[in-house]
């Protein structure tokens, strides 16, 4: 098993079946191993420095209905709400207050926010923050939607694939959904000059080992600049209610396989992560990733975004999950830095 985790480090390419091998293996000797290699790759791109993203959740009204989602439209329980241009500008003004110097708009995806509003809300961060990275996460969009809004001064798209396998990708979607559309939007998003993140959920129902594996190949395949993976949490309004949740150590498996498998690649820690286990970020960081995502929503509509149960961020206490994140950093040995945060490779396939 050492000699596979050796291989991937040496970049080389792993068969299907190696990776089944990683992903499956639970002795915890090679899980430490492979953290431990994923983090000498991660220190030696990056050092010890992890890099913030304020995160903006600026509408949850959705009009797609995808099974394991809390804001799916379906979910008559959702407080639906919307902020304001003006919301979203002073959450930026806040947030380059606080240091940040990427802002992450996430939204369901909302026909209020037509391209033109989004574009307008785009150039004005843009020109009152011009030092500064902006990311869209805003789901499924045409060509020239996408090309309109980057035109606008967006700089980065994440748009989670959420499984490489069109049989998986049918049974968490409803019909009118495709696998195909979806991996469409993100080679439409590389050709016109993003910087992309693709993703998926780890322990999603029906999930299986080989399907993992297929997911580490689409990755090898797109070569995206970003990858947000996050344990599937069940969400009690939707059909999957009554699922399991993904674990802590698969999802440190994959993170850590990611950074093996794309050494320079952004990998967050993400919020549900933590939301697993207390102190599942850290863990994540330790395991390769070395992006965390604050939230910047006001307190007043955090509990509202909900896309699964239990999310830990949303009471009074986390106004200030900067100063939280920045903590619990430097209490695992690495610091947060004030900086766009740009990929170390501007073309990941230079890498190669
Ligand atoms: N559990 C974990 N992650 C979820 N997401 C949506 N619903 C859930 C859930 N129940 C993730 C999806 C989506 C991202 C914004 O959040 O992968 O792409
Ligand atoms: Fe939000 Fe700690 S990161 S409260």
């Amino acid at each position: 098993m050492r000699e596979l985790v050796d291989k991937l480090e040496e970049n080389k390419v792993l068969s299907k079946e190696e990776y089944i091998l990683l992903i499956k293996n639970r002795d915890n000797e090679i899980s430490e191993y492979l953290f431990e290699r994923a983090r000498a790759v991660q220190q030696k791109y990056y050092g010890k420095k992890v890099f913030v993203r304020g995160l903006i959740e600026f509408t949850n009204y959705c009009r797609n209905d995808c099974l394991y989602c809390g804001i799916r439209r379906s979910n008559r329980n959702a407080q639906r709400y919307r902020l304001t241009k003006e919301d979203i500008l002073n959450c930026c003004r806040e947030g380059y207050e606080l240091g940040f110097r990427t802002f992450v708009l996430q939204g369901g995806e909302d026909p209020y926010f037509t391209d033109e509003r989004l574009a307008d809300i785009v150039s004005s961060i843009k020109e009152d923050y011009p030092d500064c990275a902006l990311t869209l996460s805003v789901g499924e969009k045409e060509h020239e939607s996408y090309q309109m809004l980057f035109d606008a001064g967006a700089d980065r798209y994440l748009l989670r694939h959420e499984t490489a396998d069109d049989a998986h990708y049918r049974r968490l979607h409803p019909p009118e959904l495709s696998p195909e559309r979806r991996k469409k939007c993100l080679y439409d998003l590389k050709a016109i000059g993003y910087q992309v993140g693709c993703g998926f959920m780890v322990g999603s129902p029906y999930q299986t080992a080989e399907n993992l594996a297929d997911d580490l190949g689409f990755i090898k395949e797109l070569q995206p600049h970003m990858v947000g993976i996050g344990p599937f949490i069940a969400q009690r309004d939707t059909p999957f209610r009554d699922m399991k949740n993904g674990t802590l150590e698969q999802t440190l498996i994959m993170l850590s396989l990611v950074r093996l498998t794309l050494p320079y690649v952004l990998l967050p820690s993400t919020t549900a992560l933590g939301t697993i286990d207390p102190t599942g970020r850290e863990k994540g960081i330790l395991a390769g990733a070395n992006v965390v995502m604050p939230n910047l929503s006001p307190v007043s509509v955090r509990k509202k975004y909900l896309l699964y149960d239990n999310k830990i961020c949303t009471g009074d206490e986390s106004a200030q999950c900067r100063s939280c994140l920045q903590m619990r950093m430097k209490g695992i040995g690495y610091e947060t830095v004030v900086s766009r945060g740009d990929c170390v490779s501007p073309e990941p396939d230079a890498q190669n």
